[in-house]
């Protein structure tokens, strides 16, 4: 769990800060609060002491706060210091060192990683002397996160909304995580496929796409260049991630083995279909009889085809199963001849296809692992970290 100082500066965005400290909780951080006097004035440190789970901090030189936990231990306590919002009057005051209240004093005696996310009038956002101060911030190696451009509680409209709380987070998340696949290039398949029967009918699987799309946003966060190829699914891809869209299992096929050469990772998340009807009919097959019959084909393995080629990347598939989890994981992993194997239990009340939560038994040569059920976003750093391991093994 990261530990988290959040400082509170007098804005009209300070009650964005309320969100901030509830995301942050919901995402494992404590959050400990501290305001200026003017913060106060737009929200009340009630709000803050009940989101946060503790009192919050506001007074420099009063003997109960110190008695609490004095300021120089708050510094300490912190892994990182965020202040949101961050007014022009705080940023210039820590910008120059000043410290004649809380805050700023705290921002002084911490050792931690810094963050700010200012939030002021456009023309004060504007205004030399403010980007001055943060130019120098930036030299103090202060991150910065925002402002955005838009309509203002002034009523003028350009830079300086404060970034809206869930991206607050996302970015501080994107900053802290270990560069565990740092300069490395991870291909991912994710989501069903369509197998098109007639011009307006197909068979598809229940895969949401939503391991494959946790598994790309974490690899991206772990510092990794990330390529999704993605199955039709309801999902939006993560930033900055090459995306493909594909429907059917041969053209997933291609696509992949398109994209393979020079990646360091292939992870297989993609339901894709086993079999293939014989042939598309190009007219909508018209209803006979009580009964009729389909004929399939096999599609292409395509793990299996990126797992056997010479210059191979580091090949994970995952194996989705009913019964005999075990056994028809460890056979797919020495028959298609992967590196790891992920599988889980499908067709049961919680967790696996179309839930935001699963849980993996993963194995490979001569060793095994089992991540308990949680959230998929959770569930890819783990997979993620694991591979990273194996990658360096
Ligand atoms: O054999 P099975 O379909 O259960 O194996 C599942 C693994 O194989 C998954 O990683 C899936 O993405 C991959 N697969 C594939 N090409 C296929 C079928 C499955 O890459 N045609």
């Amino acid at each position: 769990m990261k530990r988290v100082l959040l400082g509170i500066s007098g804005g009209i965005a300070a009650y964005k800060s309320a969100e901030l400290v509830r995301l942050l909780r919901k995402n494992d951080y404590e959050v400990r609060v501290v305001m200026t006097h003017a913060a106060t004035q737009f929200i009340t440190p009630l709000t803050l002491q009940a989101l946060s789970g503790h009192a919050v901090h506001t007074q420099l030189l009063d003997a109960n706060e110190e008695n609490a936990m004095g300021h120089i231990n708050l510094a300490r306590w912190a892994d990182l210091f965020l202040i949101a919002p961050a007014s022009a009057n705080c940023m210039a005051k820590l910008s120059l060192g000043l410290a004649d209240d809380l805050l700023s004093t705290l921002y002084l005696a911490a050792e931690c990683p810094v963050y700010i996310a200012p939030a002021m009038n456009q023309a004060m956002w504007n205004k030399p002397v403010t980007q001055e101060n943060l130019n120098r911030l930036k030299q103090h190696k202060v991150n910065v996160i925002g402002p955005e451009a838009g309509s203002q509680a002034c009523g003028e409209v350009g830079y300086g909304r404060m970034t809206e709380p869930s991206d607050v987070l996302a970015q501080l998340k994107t900053l802290n995580a270990p560069q565990l696949l740092l300069n490395k290039k991870i291909l991912i398949s994710a989501g069903p496929t369509r197998e098109a029967l007639d011009p307006v009918r197909y068979i598809t699987n229940r895969s949401s796409g939503k391991m494959g799309y946790a598994l790309a946003q974490q690899a991206q966060l772990l510092g990794a260049e990330v390529t999704l190829v993605s199955g039709p699914v309801q999902l939006t891809a993560p930033n900055n991630t090459h995306i493909l869209h594909v429907e059917s299992a041969a053209e997933m096929y291609a696509v992949i083995l398109q994209q393979v050469a020079g990646q360091d990772i292939f992870i297989s998340a993609a339901a894709v279909a086993d079999y293939t009807p014989d042939n598309v009919q190009t007219e909508k097959i018209k209803k006979q009889g009580n009964n009729t019959q389909l004929s399939l084909c096999k599609t292409q393995d395509i793990v299996a085809s990126v797992a056997n080629l010479t210059n191979k990347p580091f090949t994970v598939g995952f194996a989705a199963e009913t019964h005999n989890l075990e056994q028809y994981a460890l056979d797919k992993l020495q028959r298609k001849n992967l590196d790891m194997i992920a599988a889980n239990w499908v067709g049961h009340a919680e967790g696996g296809f179309d839930s935001a939560y699963n849980a993996l038994q993963v194995y490979w040569q001569n060793g095994q692992k089992t991540f308990t059920m949680t959230d998929k976003t959770q569930l890819a750093s783990q997979l993620l970290t694991l591979i990273a391991e194996r990658l360096d093994a």
